[in-house]
């Protein structure tokens, strides 16, 4: 038994602790059993257990089936060595609720070493180990993430040339059919190039959605209109959908945003997708979709709202988690929404979901609106009917089959010259300073797409003028710096063929204008 000074000195000392403190016996009683001799408020607070409860009763009254018996006995070995120990482990409430336990036990021994009594500080650490738990599954998200944006930029590349190919077949084809003897078996082959390249479009897509959720892509700033956004995402969430509920649209006259449209028909689309999945097939006569856009202080709203089944409140707090669905297997892969939020922050813009079960789900996205001086004068063309005068393409890549293709889709009206890296485009350009494009791969081993930029600027001052350059996606931060210094025309690949063609036209226009 402790002396009744040394407990007096040591409960007045953690009497008023804001850890739960409990005190048992340093010496096993006549039934082989330690005793509580004290606790404080805080344990009381904590567990339930007042003071004349515990006291005179065994520590083990905060123990229950999940209490790891390991851990107890860890504790039990420390005892009896007399050494202190500090262990984790769930204990229970007197309402039987659990919790997370932090627990020192310290021998208390007297000047002849034997033990006096067991100082025992708990502190309820279930929030901790949910917070550390988060970051964990932040950490692992981080990598997949990571994992995913190295895949989506090696499927690029390839992705690429196969596209560019189909472009050029589909362009080829209606004028082989024409003069084919067999018209039947030509347009068969001809759809059966449509699908290959619906096939190629979904992939790129895939990988654009990839790169969007790593956060791998930089944003444009100019002026984007939002209307024709909102009814292309209706249109196509409903054309992926038989038999699905009506969209209706209430649209205020709103201002620019800022974000390119591409960018935004994603964020709408996974909205106005989640919106139509969520009404039961049963309901689609019933219940229906809003999208309506109002303006409010210097934001524009769009909401995007539902008479769905709702959100659960227990599954809201993880809707926005990559690779989170509730949805059978095949039908949902748990992006939409976190890739929706990730284009939406990159824009300095917000999403917001509200949600009442059986009722519906509202989905609200503000974005900064963009003032009318801040738009950029001009937009890029996008026509690519040639006006007929030929351009000389220069074009620049490491990769042989991607040359090769843009030489192939491009010559029917321009001249195109390949060369694989900037120390031949170099030798080239010094032959000869008379192309009118240059177009560029901006990663290439050797010398990169952006020191060619440089060496020709410094060079032939102007002629960094007529660089289109092509990305990969992902860049490096040497690369993005490169990109975010300089006003040179940039594509993306996959490249988009029309998008080619409308820089080739400006390009020809700003060549027959001078
Ligand atoms: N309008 C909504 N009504 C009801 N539940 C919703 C709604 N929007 C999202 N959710 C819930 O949030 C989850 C995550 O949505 P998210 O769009 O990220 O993924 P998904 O729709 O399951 O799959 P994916 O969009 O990748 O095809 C959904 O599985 C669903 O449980
Ligand atoms: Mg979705």
């Amino acid at each position: 038994m402790a002396s009744d000074g040394m407990l007096g000195l040591i409960a007045g000392a953690v009497g008023g602790l804001q850890d739960a403190v409990i005190i048992t016996e340093g010496q096993r009683g006549p039934d082989g059993l330690r005793r509580i001799i004290f606790v404080n408020d805080a344990f009381t607070e904590l567990t339930g257990f007042t003071p004349d409860e515990a006291l005179g009763g065994l520590p083990d009254i905060t123990l229950g089936p999940d209490s790891d018996r390991a851990v107890l006995k860890t504790i039990q070995d420390a005892r009896d060595a007399l050494v202190p120990v500090r262990v984790e482990l769930v204990k229970y409430r007197k309402d039987g609720t659990p919790f997370w336990a932090e627990l020192d036990v310290v021998p208390v021994l007297d000047e002849a070493s034997r033990c006096e009594l067991f100082l025992g500080v708990m502190r309820d650490v279930t929030q901790r180990r949910a917070t550390h738990r988060r970051l964990l599954d932040t950490e692992r998200l981080t990598t997949i993430g990571t994992l995913a944006a190295g895949v989506a930029h090696e499927m690029n590349n390839p992705l690429a040339y196969m596209m560019l190919n189909i472009g050029h077949l589909q362009e080829e084809l209606p004028r082989l059919i024409a003069s084919a003897h067999d018209p039947e078996r030509w347009s068969e082959l001809q759809n059966s190039v449509h699908e290959i390249q619906n096939g190629a479009s979904r992939i790129a897509q895939i990988v654009r959605d990839i790169k969007t959720f790593a956060r791998a892509d930089s944003e444009p700033s100019e002026g984007c209109e939002l209307l024709p956004v909102l009814d292309r995402a209706v249109q196509m969430a409903r054309s992926g959908m038989p038999a699905c509920a009506r969209v209706a649209t209430r649209y205020d006259q709103i201002a620019l945003v800022r974000g390119d449209a591409s960018r935004l028909s994603q964020v709408f689309l996974n909205l106005v997708l989640n919106a139509l999945q969520a009404i039961p097939p049963t309901e689609t006569d019933r219940r229906g979709v809003e999208v309506r856009t109002y303006e409010s202080d210097e934001s524009v709203v769009v909401e995007v709202r539902d008479q769905g089944v709702g959100v659960p409140p227990e599954v809201m707090p993880r809707i926005f988690d990559p690779f989170f669905t509730t949805k059978d297997t095949g039908k949902g892969v748990g992006l939409g929404l976190s890739i929706a939020l990730g284009i939406v922050r990159s824009l300095s813009g917000q999403l917001e979901i509200e949600s009442k079960v059986g009722e519906g789900t509202t989905a609200r996205v503000s974005l900064p609106r963009v003032l009318p001086e801040q738009v950029a004068s001009q937009r890029p063309r996008r026509s690519d009917a040639p006006d007929g005068s030929r351009l000389r393409v220069l074009v620049v890549d490491d990769e042989p089959m991607i040359a090769r293709s843009l030489e192939r889709a491009l010559k029917v009206n321009n001249d195109v010259f390949t060369c694989s890296g900037g120390k031949a485009a170099l030798e080239l350009l010094e032959a000869s300073a008379s192309y009118d494009v240059i177009l560029c791969d901006l990663s290439m081993p050797g010398m990169s797409g952006a020191e060619l930029f440089d060496t020709v600027a410094r060079r032939w001052p102007g002629m960094e003028q007529r660089f289109i350059i092509m990305t990969g996606g992902a860049c490096s931060d040497a690369a993005q710096s490169f990109l975010d210094r300089r006003a040179v025309p940039r594509l993306d690949k996959p490249l988009d063929l029309a998008a080619l063609r409308a820089l080739l036209d400006k390009a020809r226009a700003t060549r027959s204008s001078s």
